[in-house]
């Protein structure tokens, strides 16, 4: 198993212009997957309030969700650099509450690092947990924590006041130590035009060709959800929603019909199987 990406990796791998590969995932087998698939880092995303927990924006999950979900996936992905999300409102009221909410999200959930969303309005509790030892990965342009704000899931940097703010708030977030910013949703050149000026990697979504890396959504990557909404910047590599839902329904059919337990799945007096290397479907975990 390769080393784990560290922040002084990254930047080398900006400087090489070698893509860094990001993916999202939410809990243990989610995670193991993406780590035996090799990504670079995993982000306990926000996005897990749309996709696994059924809201319709991200705004309700809290800082206890994210330590749930983030614990499961450091225990499926205990070689792989993790990302956790600070959801809505967690670094906004106070350096303090932002501290004790990152540091939750390290020792509980054991993230290796953080990620909020905003520019210069922040920059000062970016600072605050950098100067604490948090890594802190910064996220501009479509930022769903501030739907109802930004007026809707708009591509951001569209003239040139909202291109010349992103730039600004991006160099704050450099000059405040983040070691990476998610550029979401943001118009092809100004994605370039911010990673060019950056020392730091941009990881993009939805932001073109020229960011420093990619992240993706794993449920977009997979079809994971019903009903799917196809997205313009999303590629999907697998259909599983269409796969869970035929085997579950063969499944049902096959009960209904009698056909499943069968005889190979019945235990006969006098068996001398060993016991199972687990009782459901993972294998034990790590970290804990
Ligand atoms: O919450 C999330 O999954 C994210 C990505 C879309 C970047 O922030």
């Amino acid at each position: 198993m390769s080393k784990p990406l560290t922040v002084t990796k990254m930047k080398q791998m900006k400087q090489n212009k070698e893509p860094i590969t990001v993916v999202t995932a939410y809990d243990y087998p989610s995670a193991r997957l993406a780590e035996e698939a090799g990504v670079d880092m995993i982000l306990v995303g926000d996005s897990l309030g749309n996709v696994v927990l059924g809201y319709d924006t991200t705004i309700p999950v809290t800082v206890d969700d994210m330590v749930y979900h983030t614990r499961a996936v450091a225990r499926g992905a205990g070689s792989t650099f993790i990302i956790a999300d600070m959801p809505f409102m967690s670094y906004h009221v106070s350096k303090e509450e932002t501290l004790r909410a990152a540091a939750r999200l390290m020792q509980e959930g054991h993230a290796t690092s953080i990620k909020v969303e905003g520019g210069a309005e922040i920059a000062q509790e970016v600072q605050a947990c950098v100067r604490a030892g948090i890594p802190v990965m910064g996220h501009l342009g479509l930022t769903p924590q501030s739907v109802h704000m930004l007026g809707g899931y708009r591509v951001q940097g569209k003239d040139e006041a909202s291109a010349s703010k992103l730039l600004d708030d991006a160099l704050a977030l450099e000059q405040a130590g983040a070691f990476a910013v998610v550029l979401e949703l943001v118009t092809e050149p100004v994605a370039d035009m911010i990673s060019s000026r950056l020392s730091i990697p941009t990881i993009g979504i939805g932001a073109g060709r020229g960011c420093d890396g990619q992240v993706l959504v794993y449920h977009d990557i997979l079809q994971y959800a019903s009903p799917y909404q196809p997205k313009k910047f999303v590629k999907t590599y697998a259909d599983v929603g269409s796969t869970i839902r035929g085997a579950i329904r063969s499944y049902v059919e096959d009960v209904k019909e009698r056909r499943f337990p069968a005889e190979e799945h019945v235990f006969a007096p006098g068996e001398t199987r060993q016991a199972e290397p687990a009782l459901y479907g993972a294998a034990k975990g790590n970290k804990e």
